[in-house]
């Protein structure tokens, strides 16, 4: 939410900071900036809407090549409409010092206040322009943007990562971070600020996670960090593993069509070298003993969106695998309900980019309460990860695309790692059934490549739907969390109003919603052994197809029962029930995905959404 990008080096700066910017802008589009520091001062372009335009302006501007010092905002809007003058950089009244944020200032309203009432006249409704002006009224008394950074910081209250240069600092940026993300790069000569490794993964592979509460600078001399407070302070060096090449569509039209297309190796790169026979998993950080694990009496599982729908699907593994109780939770209600934690209450909080700030906010929480988090992340050395007491990363690979699709699965595969987990160290009550479960997981990447091969009806499907403008998801068991995240893949690609129920909700309400044509995806579960639930499915979608519904159905293959009943039939391998749903998700992606398209809109920038949502 908000993708920012500071650079000092030898190389022109608006190269460097576009293209930065470029690699971050699936995090916010409203609205772009950059601010260049050289040895003509300080210069900044603004425009709303995408990077397309910011582009126009700086090459009317004649393409500001000069300038070796920059910071560059692309915005997802929070204070005030998605405009030109609420774009970033906001700029000090004297427009010496220019200004970017990412996150919400909480007192803006008594800062703004208190220097209107010194005369300052504000040019824009954001939240960020009064740190603009804090920090020229600083720069009146200290001569050093660090330390004038690190005095305005103090007087900030809520989430922020900011960028400052200053005309009369050429070759100075400075960047502060208080939950929300900041990392730096470092190559040779030449120093990089960013919301996220992407927007200079080109340049170095040598990263820096920088701590809460930090204000870092770098500048030809190297890079500083220190606390808020000027005490002297380290950042954890780390290596990216990954390649510029990942942050890339190779070939592909869309970043979501590579992502999909990526699943079978995502999943496998999550699961490998993970587990033994025995279910024994191998978490990434550990700050939980077996016996913190053995002590667990309850489980909550908290997280956001299609993280959420993950969870869901977590919850019935979990009681079935461990047989404890677990209760799944949006972040966003969690802590406001005051929900009973106790030291032997385990947190696993699930977050694909490991910044999102329901979730942070839901952790700390947790953790205030003595509860333990376990947190499953796709982002190594982001905030949610290192203030949990235990960490499993999924492997996705860098996810460009706004809506999720590699992470969730890959989210899936990890909360099964999760489950024969507990299940291992506590005692496995269903032995057989775990080992089975475990062999079958290893399979599940060649599973997911199967159904992935077959996806051309699919596709069909989606492209004959263009003139729908409903559609129903419904399931049961973990047929139901799929369905829940089919519709809102289709929400947020294709703009179109879809709703996910379990299947034997419908008839308490929703089935009113049915009239001749409406779309229904049914996901079935397999026939065999819970065959009751089947058979329950299978009159759920008579009691739709009844109604007039247009009824696809996706079903395991094999599955003869379901077929007569349905106008469409998307056929999956076999997998135990629990595991289904990593491969019966995949169709709904590319369903959302195709129809999307075949409405011409934008696929991997949805509007209204940002990637990493940074705040409350
Ligand atoms: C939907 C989607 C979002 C995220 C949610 C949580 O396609 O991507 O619903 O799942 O914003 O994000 P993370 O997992 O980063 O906490």
């Amino acid at each position: 939410m908000c993708g920012i990008v500071g650079y000092v080096g030898p190389n022109s700066a608006i190269d460097v900071v576009s293209e930065g910017l470029r690699r971050l802008e699936y995090r916010g589009y409203d609205s772009a900036g950059v601010a260049l520091v050289g040895d003509t001062g300080l210069v900044t372009e603004k425009r709303a809407g995408k990077l397309a335009n910011l582009a126009e302006a700086v090459t009317a501007a004649g393409g500001l090549r000069e300038p070796r010092t920059g910071i560059g905002h692309t915005r997802w809007a929070t204070h005030g409409a998605p405009t030109d003058r609420n774009a970033h950089p906001h700029v000090s009244v004297d427009g010496r010092t220019a200004i970017i944020h990412n996150g919400i200032i909480e007192n803006f309203g008594q800062l703004r206040a208190e220097l209107e009432a010194t005369g300052i006249e504000f040019r824009s409704d954001t939240d960020t322009e009064c740190v603009a002006h804090l920090l020229s009224a600083e720069l009146a008394h200290v001569d050093d943007l660090a330390e004038a950074m690190r005095r305005v910081c103090r007087r900030l209250q809520g989430a922020f990562t900011l960028l400052a240069v200053h005309a009369d600092a050429p070759g100075v940026v400075v960047g502060a971070r208080r939950n929300s993300p900041l990392v730096a790069g470092v190559a040779d000569g030449e120093y990089f600020l960013a919301s996220d490794v992407a927007a200079f993964i080109s340049h170095t592979r040598e990263a820096i996670e920088l701590g809460q509460d930090q204000v870092v600078e770098i500048s030809a001399a190297g890079l500083k960090v220190t606390g808020f407070d000027g005490s002297p302070a380290e950042g954890v060096p780390f290596h990216v593993d990954w390649d510029a090449s990942a942050a890339e569509k190779d070939g592909y039209e869309h970043f979501m069509l590579k992502e999909i297309a990526e699943q079978p190796r995502a999943v496998a790169d999550t699961l490998r070298g993970r587990f033994d026979t025995s279910g024994q998993i191998l978490l990434d950080e550990v700050r939980m003993s077996d016996q913190d694990f053995r002590d667990v009496d309850k489980v909550f599982i908290v997280a956001c969106g299609t993280s959420y729908h993950a969870g869901m699907v977590a919850k019935y593994a979990i009681e079935h695998w461990v047989r404890l109780p677990c209760e799944v939770e949006l972040a966003s209600e969690f802590r406001y309900r005051d929900p009973v934690l106790d030291r032997s209450t385990l947190v696993i909080v699930i977050s694909q980019s490991g910044e999102t700030m329901d979730t942070l906010m839901a952790l700390r929480h947790a953790r205030n309460q003595k509860a333990r988090v376990l947190a499953i992340s796709n982002t190594v050395g982001s905030t949610i990860p290192r203030e949990s007491d235990a960490v499993l990363y999924t492997r996705a690979g860098i996810e460009v695309a706004v809506a999720s699709t590699k992470a969730f699965l890959t989210q899936l595969a990890a909360c099964y790692l999760v489950g024969l987990h507990l299940a291992a160290v506590r005692g496995i009550k269903y032995a057989d059934e775990v080992g089975a479960v475990v062999a079958e997981l290893a399979a599940a990447p060649d599973k997911i490549a199967e159904v992935l091969a077959a996806m051309e009806p699919v596709r069909e499907l989606a492209r004959s739907m263009g003139t729908a403008d409903r559609a129903l998801f419904i399931g049961r068991h973990v047929g139901y969390p799929v369905a829940l995240e089919g519709a809102l893949k289709l929400k947020e690609l294709a703009y179109m109003h879809a709703e996910g129920f379990a299947a034997g909700e419908l008839k308490h309400g929703p089935i009113s919603l049915i009239e001749a044509g409406t779309p229904v995806v049914v996901v079935v579960p397999s026939p065999r052994g819970r065959s009751l639930l089947h058979d329950k499915v299978v009159s759920n979608i008579q009691e739709v197809k009844a109604r007039g519904a247009t009824v696809i159905a996706i079903a395991e293959e094999g599955d003869a029962v379901v077929a007569p009943h349905v106008d469409h039939t998307v056929f999956t391998p076999r997998v135990p029930t629990l595991l289904a749903p990593l491969l019966t998700a995949v169709p709904l992606q590319v369903f959302a995905c195709e129809l999307a398209a075949a409405k011409g809109l934008d696929i991997d920038q949805p509007r209204n959404l940002a990637k990493s949502v940074t705040v409350e």
